[in-house]
């Protein structure tokens, strides 16, 4: 037993609705493993703008350092689109300070929602693999960048750049996690033109060396993108700079049949932060129309890379298929003949399903 402090960011739209529901779900499987987790709620994102001007307010960054895991919800909205400062700065901001160069996105298809997906059954069937997505490098942050006047005419600049370390250690975190896996990297890069990707490939090549175990595949992004689609049960883990896993990781998240089933973890050398691969969906917010099942997915994640628990995370994932099993349905995953539910009801479920999974605990 131990106190875990957990910096909660539920952020904007639908973020605290689905943040509520996983945290519920937190505090019932951590009470069962006599874990005493400590919930402080700080103002991240949109929310923070409106509060403060500031989408990552210095408070927040302290409490977030100061704690075991950060739990975040999902930031942004039309409203702050316009304006000086956006949410996604604040996102950005604490994946810059907190140091958190690898970013996980599993993608795994659940037996109960294959029919969600948008393609068919024996396409999907049995995925799960791992996107291992550079996240503090490449044109997110590359400098120069800006918009400038040449000629008379505005252009517009970003620069895509990566270091040897910066791609050696995302490269070991992808070995290290196919290791634990069934063994298949595939390196993601543009190197038929960009001058970054065959450095990234020349490094990835050079730590393979270390995990001879590993079979190691590359493939181009645009190549990547279509195997993605034609056979996806070919992937074990991908790995990849920040914007291709962007992209990649939404795509990857479409085969489970809907980005509202994933989670993910940013990890660094401090506390990580746990997050649901999906966006604020602001159409949908305050309506109980949530798909709780990625923010809870990540409490997952937290409970396991944060805290080292993996059997309580592993508990949650049970409850997760329980409700599935039950044929209960957020709108966003639902087909004929199974339960309609809103955000609060599928939280509701979730934690029945923990009285069967923990008893007298
Ligand atoms: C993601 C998001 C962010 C990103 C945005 C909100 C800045 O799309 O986490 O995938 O581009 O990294
Ligand atoms: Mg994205």
């Amino acid at each position: 037993m131990g106190t875990h402090q957990v910096a909660v960011l539920a952020g904007d739209g639908i973020g605290p609705e689905i943040m509520t529901v996983a945290c519920a779900v937190l505090h019932r499987v951590g009470r069962a493993f006599d874990l005493d987790l400590v919930f402080t709620e700080a103002p991240f994102g949109g929310a923070a703008i409106d509060l403060t001007g500031d989408p990552l307010p210095p408070e927040t960054l302290a409490l977030c350092r100061q704690s075991s895991a950060v739990f975040m919800g999902a930031v942004g909205g039309p409203q702050w689109d316009q304006g000086p400062k956006r949410p996604e700065q604040g996102l950005l901001g604490l994946r810059k300070n907190l140091g958190l160069y690898a970013n996980l996105r599993p993608a795994k298809v659940r037996p109960q929602l294959i029919g969600a997906s948008s393609l068919r059954p024996e396409i999907v069937g049995g995925v799960d693999l791992l996107v291992v997505r550079e996240l503090t490098g490449g044109i997110y942050f590359g400098q120069p960048q800006g918009i400038t006047t040449v000629d008379g005419e505005r252009q517009g600049f970003n620069t895509m750049i990566y270091t040897e370390s910066e791609i050696r250690r995302i490269a070991q975190v992808a070995f290290q996690a196919a290791m634990l896996r069934r063994k298949h990297v595939v390196s993601v890069d543009k190197a038929n033109v960009l001058a970054v990707s065959r450095l990234w490939r020349e490094i990835v090549i050079e730590v393979a060396a270390d995990f001879p175990e590993v079979n190691l595949q590359h493939l181009y992004v645009d190549n990547a993108a279509m195997q993605l689609i034609r056979w996806p049960q070919q992937f074990d883990v991908i790995l990849t700079g920040n914007l291709f896993g962007d992209i990649l990781s939404d795509q990857a998240a479409m085969l489970t049949g809907s980005i509202g089933m994933l989670p993910s973890a940013s990890l660094g050398d401090g506390p990580g932060v746990f997050e649901p691969v999906h966006g604020s969906a602001p159409d949908i917010a305050g309506k109980d129309l949530a798909n709780p099942l990625a923010q809870v997915l990540s409490g997952a994640m937290l409970l396991e890379y944060a805290l080292g628990q993996t059997q309580a995370a592993r508990i949650i994932e049970q409850a997760v298929d329980r409700v599935l099993d039950l044929g209960f349905r957020t709108g966003d995953i639902t087909t004929a003949g199974m339960t309609q539910v809103g955000c609060q009801a599928m939280g509701d479920h979730l934690l029945d399903a923990l009285e069967e999974l923990l008893p007298g605990k």
